[in-house]
């Protein structure tokens, strides 16, 4: 079976073909290829995602990207057997381009289609790319609109352990980067500058440690009055570097603090990282440097929205023989807990 996977949920167009049984046969769904389309160039003008020229984008993408992606493999386009999109959480407007695409796509051809949850589809492909990790096992996932710890027991076996209650980490980075003049999407940057230096002058509060789950609204605070500070103080002779440091440094205490806490109470060794933040080094050394602890990543590749996280799940939960009703819906909110 060829499955089509589609993501569409916030400011990147993407797509893969996967090869898959027909039934859960115990074999793995296998990567054909994948294509995505990065929205960078339209934003930066705002600082931001503007989710209205985002659905623009990827109704003007979402053709493109698949008809070149058949192109390129050569495959037939109407040898895809199944379809899998996602459909939340992300923006709105952003979720229904992909949707409406994939579901007259699959109507257009009579075949089936799956609705995928973005989040689990980040989770799914930290198995993709390790295929030796097994359940149950803590995951980590960390983007720019989540921040979860997930006791994972199998596909669809979620239990959150502790969640953001405000803004995401991936958001702080981008927050964090805006406040020291890098370019939208200033996460990637400010942790490629905070990578240059081995230490800082600067010192941010250790925050979250009393409370359950995550809430990033008081380090954002301390992060502006420490640059406002440091702005006073050198001018024009900012040492960002050592700033960057300082912000990365304080976010994956954070993220570390909190994961440390359930792999002590599960008393689990095995630790998933997805999500954008996932292509963080300084995170991935940090966590790969607990004693006793396994650490799966992502490829840097796919730690970022990309087709194939969602090809692969969508092929996972088709070969269990799930279906989706053609709906047009888009959920905005979609917890993975939802799932179990
Ligand atoms: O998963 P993702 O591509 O989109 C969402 O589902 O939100 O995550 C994007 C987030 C952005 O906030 C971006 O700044 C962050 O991931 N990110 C990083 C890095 N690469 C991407 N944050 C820190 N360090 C990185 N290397
Ligand atoms: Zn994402």
């Amino acid at each position: 079976m060829l499955v089509l996977g589609i993501e569409s949920s916030c400011d990147e167009t993407a797509c893969s073909i996967f090869e898959c049984s027909e039934k859960d046969d115990g074999s793995e769904p296998k990567l054909l290829g994948e294509n995505v389309a990065s929205q960078e160039k339209v934003h930066i003008l705002y600082g931001g995602v503007v989710p209205e020229l985002a659905s623009r984008e990827h109704l003007r993408n979402l053709p493109i990207l698949v008809s070149s992606l058949c192109n390129e493999l050569k495959i037939n386009i109407d040898d895809i057997d199944a379809v899998g999109v996602t459909r939340g959480p992300g923006l709105k407007g952003c979720l229904l381009m992909g949707v409406c695409f994939a579901e007259g796509f699959a109507l257009a051809r009579n075949i089936p289609l799956i609705g995928i949850n973005h989040i689990e589809a980040h989770l799914s492909v930290t198995l993709l790319d390790n295929p030796e990790l097994e359940y149950p096992f803590l995951a980590l996932i960390v983007s720019g609109g989540h921040t979860e710890i997930v006791h994972v027991t199998g596909l669809g076996q979620y239990k959150i352990l502790a969640q953001t209650s405000d803004d995401a980490a991936g958001e702080a980075f981008d927050k964090a980067a805006n406040l020291l003049g890098f370019p939208y999407p200033g996460g990637a940057k400010l942790a490629a500058l905070a990578d240059t230096v081995q230490s800082s002058q600067f010192k941010l509060p250790k925050v979250m440690r009393e409370a359950e789950g995550f809430s990033f609204s008081g380090l954002k605070t301390a992060i502006s009055l420490l640059v406002a500070d440091a702005k006073e103080k050198y001018g024009d002779n900012l040492p960002i570097a050592e700033l960057a440091y300082t912000v990365q440094d304080s976010i994956v205490d954070a993220l570390v603090y909190k994961l440390k806490k359930a792999i002590k109470s599960y008393n689990i060794d095995k630790v998933a990282l997805a999500g954008g933040v996932s292509a963080n080094k300084f995170l991935r050394n940090r966590i790969g440097s607990l004693p006793k602890i396994k650490l799966y990543c992502p490829d840097f590749s796919h730690s970022v929205d990309n087709g194939a996280m969602v090809g692969y799940l969508a092929a996972k939960r088709l070969m269990r023989g799930e279906r989706s009703e053609l709906s047009g819906d888009v959920k905005a909110r979609w917890s993975i807990e939802e799932l179990s």
